[in-house]
């Protein structure tokens, strides 16, 4: 149970617990949100679940009579890429993934919206930056001295237009008003702290002036999440030379993965304001079963594999 006030720099339970490892102070010890989803798969054909000694909680079922899976990957650009890879290594054929979860925002959107994001960059740690280079001059003064920026951000790279039309679709079918789905930019940072700006005064992170950073480079960026310029990013380096899809005229390679994004705004970064625990449960619910219904409106191209086999 999130605080109903709790704020967003540094996000605590009522019972003070901190936000991922869970433990208060004196102690030292999510994938809840992948079984919240499964209530949407249909009861009459089994469902396969297995958590994973890494913490991913994969469900495997059907919703209207179409295979789909729910996989719970935990936070950060390194599980999307385990999900990523590890899944594309075992499912045959082209492969549509949406990831789902949650996300602060420097935009339009405030706490309890939904975005969509057309494309996203990343903020990651100039690991390069010195940290304490000279300890008479004050931090942010030398911030403006050296030549090196604390953080890089990176290109964007554009998730599927036809999917993110789809959500957009399906959740205003879902009652979500318009006025409160904003697409624009993801920005995926490499930290929940420092390349997402919270200040925290037991590191030296350089980042009082990463909003104005980011929102300099691309007017238009929204969300700050870990995991979706991961997943675009894959999805536009997948190939889909272990198969032989049935190809366009031009034998064109194609990507084996299309790839598209949504996330519920838990946090506005602008005003520190968190959104309902209660309000996020429901929003979790509604945008994951219209995720799915987005899943029954694509059809998969077609895989044909040479002599019965892939060969990598
Ligand atoms: N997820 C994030 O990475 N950041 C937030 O502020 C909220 C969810």
């Amino acid at each position: 149970l999130l605080m109903k006030k709790s704020n967003a720099n540094f996000p605590k339970t009522v019972e003070g617990q901190v936000f991922h490892v869970g433990i208060k102070r004196g102690e030292m010890g999510d994938l809840s949100r992948a079984k919240l989803l499964s209530r949407w798969l249909d009861a009459d054909t089994p469902i396969f679940q297995r958590e994973s000694r890494r913490g991913f909680l994969t469900i495997t079922g059907k919703y209207k009579g179409v295979p789909v899976s729910i996989v719970g990957i935990g936070m950060g650009l390194s599980m999307m890429d385990f999900f990523v890879r590890e899944a594309r290594a075992v499912v045959d054929g082209s492969m549509i993934i949406i990831r789902f979860g949650t996300c602060g925002t420097i935009g339009k959107a405030t706490a309890g919206d939904v975005v969509i994001p057309e494309g996203s960059f990343v903020v990651t740690k100039n690991y390069d930056y010195p940290i304490f280079e000279n300890k008479e001059i004050a931090v942010q003064d030398y911030e403006i001295k050296t030549k090196e920026q604390p953080y890089n951000i990176s290109k964007v790279i554009y998730g599927d237009k036809e999917i993110r039309g789809l959500i957009q679709k399906q959740l205003l079918n879902s009652g979500i008003p318009q006025n409160q789905i904003f697409q624009g930019l993801n920005a995926t940072c490499d930290s929940f702290y420092s390349s997402q700006g919270r200040l925290d005064k037991n590191f030296v992170d350089h980042n009082k002036e990463l909003f104005k950073s980011i929102c300099t480079k691309y007017p238009d960026a929204e969300s700050l999440e870990m995991e979706t310029f991961m997943l675009f990013y894959l999805a536009k380096c997948s190939t889909d030379a272990p198969y032989r899809f049935q190809r366009k005229a031009n034998n064109e390679q194609r990507n084996s993965i299309r790839a598209a994004a949504t996330a519920v705004v838990i946090s506005n970064r602008k005003t520190n304001e968190f959104v309902d625990p209660d309000r996020l449960d429901d929003l979790v619910k509604i945008v994951g079963e219209a995720v799915l219904k987005v899943l029954l409106e694509i059809e998969l191209d077609e895989v044909h594999f040479e002599d019965d086999e892939c060969v990598w």
